[in-house]
This record gives C-alpha cells, sequence and structure tokens, in this order.
C-alpha cells in the first residue's frame, strides 16, 4: 500500500541556528514542501535584516532541497503599520510568545491588555498578516491552555478581522473555540495526537516527551484526534518539532520539546490508516493550511509506503520522537528523496 502526499507543510517548525540548524534541518527540508519557521532565537527574530539573514543561513543548510520558508516575527507591541508594510514582503505570520513561558520566550508578552497590543495587532490585521500564539497562561501546568481561552475570545472579538492560530492546541476547550469564533484557527502537532501526560510522566519520566504545552487528559487527546482526522478545515498540521541537543533533554531541568519532523509523515500515515482517515490526511497536512494562510505551495509529491520503518535512537545528536521503535510505514525509497 502507498499514499502520495501532495506539498506536504509543516506549519509550526523550530529550526534553531547555528550548528543544530545545519543538523537537523534537512529531516524537514527533504520531506515537506515548506513550513512555518518560529523566530524563538537568541536573539529573537525581530528585524527585518534577521529575517533575510535567518532565511539565508536556512537555505543552505537545507542544501538545496525545494523547500519554502514561510518565515515569522517573533512579537513586539511597537511594530507598527509601516514597518510591518515592508516586513509582510519577508514573512508570513508574527508569533506571540508570553514573557517566559517555554524556550527562549522571556522577550515576549507580559501584558495581555488589549491597549498595549493593538498598536502591532491593528497593523496586522489592516495587513491581512496572521498571528501565531503560544496560548498558555503562567498558572497551574494543566490549566494553562484553558485558562489562556479567554484572551483568544478577547482578541478575536475585538480585531474580527485578524486570522489568530492558536498553536499546537492540547486540550478540548481550544477545539470549542474554534466553533465559536469564526477568526479562530488551530494548528496541531503530532505528539500531542499520540500521546497523553501519562506517556510523559506515569511511568518513569520521559524527556524526550516533554514540550510545552505539555501533553493533556484521554479526553484532550480524542477531541483532537476528532478534529485531526476529519480534516476539520480551521486546523492544519503545525509539528512543533523542537530539537534540544541530548545534554539539554537528558538532564537536570530538561529543555521542552518533541524532535518530530523526521518521523511525522510516517506517524501521521499509521494514525490516519488506523483510523480510516487516510483520504482525509493530505486535507491536514497540507489542503487546509493553504486555505488558512493563503498560500500556493511548490509542487513536491512525497510518496510513502506501508513497510517498517526502524526509527533511529538518534540523528545527528538528537533524539526522534519514536526512537528505537518501530512504525507501519515509511517513506518510499525507490522514488528517491
Ligand atoms: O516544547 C516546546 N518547545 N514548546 C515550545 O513552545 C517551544 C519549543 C522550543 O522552542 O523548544
Ligand atoms: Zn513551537
Amino acid at each position: 500500500m502507498k499514499i502520495t502526499l501532495h506539498s506536504p507543510l509543516d506549519m509550526h517548525l523550530h529550526l534553531r541556528d547555528g550548528d543544530m540548524l545545519k543538523s537537523i534541518a534537512r529531516y524537514s527540508s527533504r520531506y515537506f514542501a515548506g513550513a512555518i519557521i518560529m523566530p524563538n532565537l537568541v536573539p529573537p527574530v525581530t528585524t527585518i535584516e534577521q529575517v533575510i539573514e535567518y532565511d539565508k543561513r536556512i537555505e543552505e543548510a537545507i542544501d538545496g532541497d525545494s523547500f519554502e520558508r514561510y518565515m515569522t516575527l517573533f512579537f513586539k507591541n511597537s511594530y507598527g503599520y509601516d514597518f510591518l508594510k515592508e516586513a509582510e514582503k519577508y514573512i508570513k505570520a508574527i508569533k506571540l510568545y508570553p514573557s517566559g513561558i517555554t524556550t527562549n520566550s522571556e522577550g515576549g508578552v507580559s501584558s495581555f491588555e488589549i491597549d498595549d497590543l493593538k498598536e502591532t495587532l491593528e497593523a496586522m490585521s489592516e495587513l491581512g498578516l496572521p498571528l501565531l500564539v503560544h496560548g498558555e497562561t503562567n498558572g497551574f501546568v494543566m490549566d494553562r491552555e484553558r485558562e489562556f481561552g479567554s484572551f483568544y475570545e478577547k482578541i478575536a472579538s475585538a480585531f474580527p478581522k485578524l486570522k489568530i492560530v492558536m498553536e499546537h492546541i492540547t486540550d478540548r476547550h481550544s477545539i470549542k473555540l474554534l466553533n465559536e469564533y469564526e477568526n479562530l484557527y488551530a494548528t496541531i502537532t503530532l505528539h500531542h495526537l499520540y500521546i497523553t501526560l501519562d506517556d510523559v510522566a506515569g511511568g518513569l519520566l520521559k524527556p524526550h516527551l516533554f514540550c510545552k504545552p505539555i501533553a493533556k487528559r484521554y479526553e484532550d487527546r480524542e477531541a483532537l484526534l476528532d478534529v485531526a482526522l476529519k480534516a476539520y478545515p480551521k486546523v492544519s498540521f503545525g509539528s512543533d518539532s523542537a530539537p534540544h541537543p541530548i545534554s539539554s533533554k537528558e538532564s537536570l531541568g530538561c529543555a521542552a520539546g518533541v524532535f518530530s519532523s523526521f518521523v511525522a509523515l510516517p506517524a501521521l500515515c499509521e494514525l490516519f490508516e488506523k483510523h480510516n482517515s487516510l483520504d482525509n490526511l493530505q486535507k491536514f497536512i497540507s489542503d487546509n493550511a493553504r486555505e488558512i494562510y493563503d498560500i500556493v505551495p511548490i509542487k513536491k509529491e512525497v510518496t510513502l509506503v506501508k513497510k517498517e520503518f526502524e526509527v533511529p535512537k538518534e540523528l545527528n545528536g538528537v533524539v526522534p520522537m519514536f526512537y528505537g521503535e518501530k512504525l507501519d510505514w515509511s517513506y518510499d525509497e525507490s522514488i528517491g528523496s
């Protein structure tokens, strides 16, 4: 059995910088037609020059693969219309992090008052630039995303023309919001479709599954699976693949992030097949995103075949999701990659 995916897209990807970028970029660029590139570098990507330079470094790292980079800026309150008018030539969206909520987010937002955010949000709304949000409060870790819901409601109502993407949703309450506000959308990761908190901390602690937002309850995973498997038009795939060196994961103070880009397509095939939904995978992995973000991706066909795939224990110093396990689907080597 085979499936060919047309221009698979990853709408939330951390490619990092420096040696890590060089080590991991091709695990995305070989198999995806494009990706939204997260700006949480050190320092964060906040200027047009930084966007252009970072894009060049990615281009070098992907070594000729045809792979479109949808670049982003790190949200700041003070981006005015004129700056964003120029920036929109180089970026696809802007990513908002609450200050300190996850890796390299210290320069994020600390006030969620509309008055404090409106300079940038009004300009984005006028220019049609989507706002991508890491939606967590600093409350109790299992409640953070649900608590953030009132902020989503506030900005969705205050800026009805602004497209707001709730990134990497993990909580069933976020799905309810999708139905209530026309301008709310969401990305869903691979890991949140597979795991619950039990997989992370129910037995021996699994640092390579530790991420933000933390995986939640079974009923949350069910709700995410439901919208993903039916390829609900307001959701698209965003891996949130977030590599960290082994020394930062297997350490006192484990960094948050699951490295999933290399295994994402085989694992999604397995999941969608198991739930008799393979026919919907094309929409979840590409077609929905084309509509939501108004993009026409480069043409790239990626074929997967139902053949056992043993996931390596390590890829260039990073441990991938499903390390050492076997998946039912693999990339079709016969067509090359
Ligand atoms: O687990 C995560 N890792 N969640 C994020 O939001 C950021 C990411 C990272 O950059 O490592
Ligand atoms: Zn992320």
